[in-house]
C-alpha cells in the first residue's frame, strides 16, 4: 500500500483510553490510526503483547521500539549535567520522556505516511504541550490531536466504548491515580491527593521504600567521567545500568521520595508525589562533584543556568534554540568533572561521604590548618584592604551624612 499523508500516528501506552482512542480516532476522522508504543523504562508488560493489542483495537500498523538506552542516555544523562530539578525538587521524569516520544513519533509519521500525530494527554496539564510544541519543533508541517481534548473521548465514553466494541483489555480495574513512570523515576497525582492536607499513603509508592524502616545503610562509589556516570563500586556500567542498581540501592533507603505543589505551564498549582532514587542519588553525586572541579564563577552561573534550563525542559522547550545553546554551555562545564563519589543512603537520604579526583581544584596545602600549609596568609590583609574599600569609603560618607548613626 502506497504511503498516505492522511493517516493518524498514536503515541500508544496499551492502557485503555489509547486502546480505545485507535477506533475512536478512526471512526471520527476517518483515516487509518498507526499505534507507536515507546518504551521509555515504565515496566509492565511485554512489547510484544502491546503491539497486538493495538492492532487488535484496529491499528493498520503498530510500531514498537525499546529506547531506554536513548533515553538515558540523550535525555536523562543531560539533565543530570544540568542537575535538573523543576522549582528546585522535580527531576523532570515526564518532562525528559514526552521530548524523546515525539520524536519516534515523527519518525513513524514519515515512515508509515501520517501527517497528524494524536496522544492522550488530557487539555488541562503540561504533556500535551510537551508533545505538541516538540513535534512541531522537529515537523513544522505536521498536525497533532488530542482525542481527550479534541474529540471528546472521556473515561466513561471510554469504558463505553471498550465494553461495546469488546476491545481485547480491562476496563474494570480501577486506579485511584494518574501515574506516569520510566526509568528516570515515577509521577503520581490526582486522586485523595488532590486535597493538600491529605498525606500521601502507602501504595502510592512502587520505586522506593518506606524511608523509616530502613535496612543496614548501602554506601556506594559512583565513578564520573566528564560529568557520566561510568562505573558503580569500581564495576564499570553503561549510563542505563547505574540509573537502574541505583533505582533499586536507593529505592531499598526510601531515597528520592518528593510530596510537592508545582506550578503547571498552563497555570494551575497541582500536588504531585514523585520517587526518583536513582536521579536523586546521581544528582547529590554529581554537585558534589562539580563542587571540586568546577571553578568558583563558572559554577556560580552555571546554577543559574541549571534553573533556567529546567524552566525550559518543564514548559515544553526542549527542541528549542535557547535550550541547545544552553547545551553547548553546560557540556563544556563538564570537561573536568571526573571521579569518585562516595555515598551512603540511609534512611531517606544519600549524603555524600567523600569525594576522590584528579582534575579538581581542591588543593589540601591550600586548604590544611596543619603542617605543610603552603597558603601565604600575610597576602591576606592586602585582599581584603582592596576588597573592601568601596564599602568603606560609603560607610564614610554615610557617616558624614548623617545617613547611618555612628556606633
Ligand atoms: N506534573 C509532572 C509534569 O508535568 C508529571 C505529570 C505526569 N503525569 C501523570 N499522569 N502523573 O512533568
Amino acid at each position: 500500500m502506497s504511503a498516505s499523508t492522511d493517516r493518524v500516528v498514536l503515541a500508544y501506552s496499551g492502557g485503555l483510553d489509547t486502546s480505545v482512542a485507535i477506533g475512536w480516532i478512526a471512526e471520527r476522522t476517518r483515516r487509518e490510526v498507526v499505534a507507536v508504543c515507546v518504551d521509555v523504562g515504565q515496566g509492565g508488560e511485554d512489547l510484544g503483547v502491546v503491539r497486538q493489542r493495538a492492532l487488535d483495537c484496529g491499528a493498520v500498523e503498530a510500531y514498537v521500539a525499546d529506547a531506554r538506552e536513548e533515553f538515558v542516555n540523550d535525555y536523562c544523562v543531560p539533565a543530570l549535567k544540568a542537575n535538573a530539578l523543576y522549582e528546585g525538587r522535580y527531576p523532570l521524569v515526564s518532562a525528559l520522556s514526552r521530548p524523546l516520544i515525539a520524536r519516534h513519533l515523527v519518525r513513524a509519521a514519515r515512515e508509515f505516511g501520517a501527517g497528524t500525530v494524536a496522544h492522550g494527554c488530557t487539555g488541562k496539564g503540561n504533556d500535551q504541550v510537551r508533545f505538541e510544541v516538540s513535534i512541531t519543533s522537529m515537523a513544522p508541517d505536521m498536525d497533532c490531536l488530542s482525542p481527550v481534548r479534541d474529540l471528546a473521548l472521556t473515561r466513561d465514553v471510554a469504558i463505553g466504548y471498550a465494553e461495546e466494541h469488546s476491545l481485547p483489555i480491562e476496563t474494570t480495574r480501577h486506579n485511584p491515580f494518574s501515574i506516569d513512570q520510566n526509568v528516570w523515576g515515577r509521577a503520581i497525582e490526582t486522586g485523595f491527593l488532590e486535597d493538600l492536607w491529605n498525606a500521601p499513603t502507602k501504595d502510592v509508592y512502587v520505586y522506593t521504600d518506606d524511608p523509616t524502616y530502613p535496612p543496614l545503610p548501602d554506601e556506594v562509589v559512583i565513578t564520573f567521567e566528564r560529568g557520566v556516570p561510568v562505573a558503580l563500586d569500581g564495576r564499570p556500567v553503561t549510563p542505563l545500568e547505574a540509573v537502574q542498581e541505583l533505582n533499586r540501592r536507593a529505592g531499598a533507603q526510601g531515597v528520592g521520595r518528593i510530596d510537592m505543589v508545582e506550578d503547571r505551564l498552563v497555570g494551575i498549582k497541582s500536588r504531585e508525589i514523585y520517587e526518583a532514587p536513582g536521579a536523586v542519588a546521581l544528582i547529590e553525586a554529581h554537585q558534589a562533584l562539580e563542587a571540586v572541579t568546577l571553578e568558583r564563577q563558572q559554577r556560580r552561573y552555571k546554577r543559574q543556568m541549571e534553573q533556567a534550563w529546567s524552566d525550559l525542559v518543564y514548559e515544553a522547550q526542549w527542541y528549542s534554540p535557547l535550550k541547545r545553546s544552553m547545551d553547548a554551555f553546560i557540556e563544556d562545564t563538564q570537561r573536568h568533572v571526573c571521579g569518585d563519589i562516595r555515598m551512603v543512603l540511609h534512611g531517606g537520604r544519600a549524603t555524600v561521604t567523600g569525594r576522590r579526583t584528579d582534575t579538581g581544584l581542591y588543593d589540601f596545602g591550600l586548604a590544611t590548618y596543619d603542617t605543610g600549609d603552603t597558603f601565604d596568609q600575610s597576602s591576606a590583609r592586602g585582599f581584603i584592604e582592596i576588597y573592601g574599600l568601596q564599602s568603606r569609603l560609603a560607610a564614610a560618607r554615610d557617616l558624614r551624612s548623617g545617613d547611618v548613626e555612628a556606633f
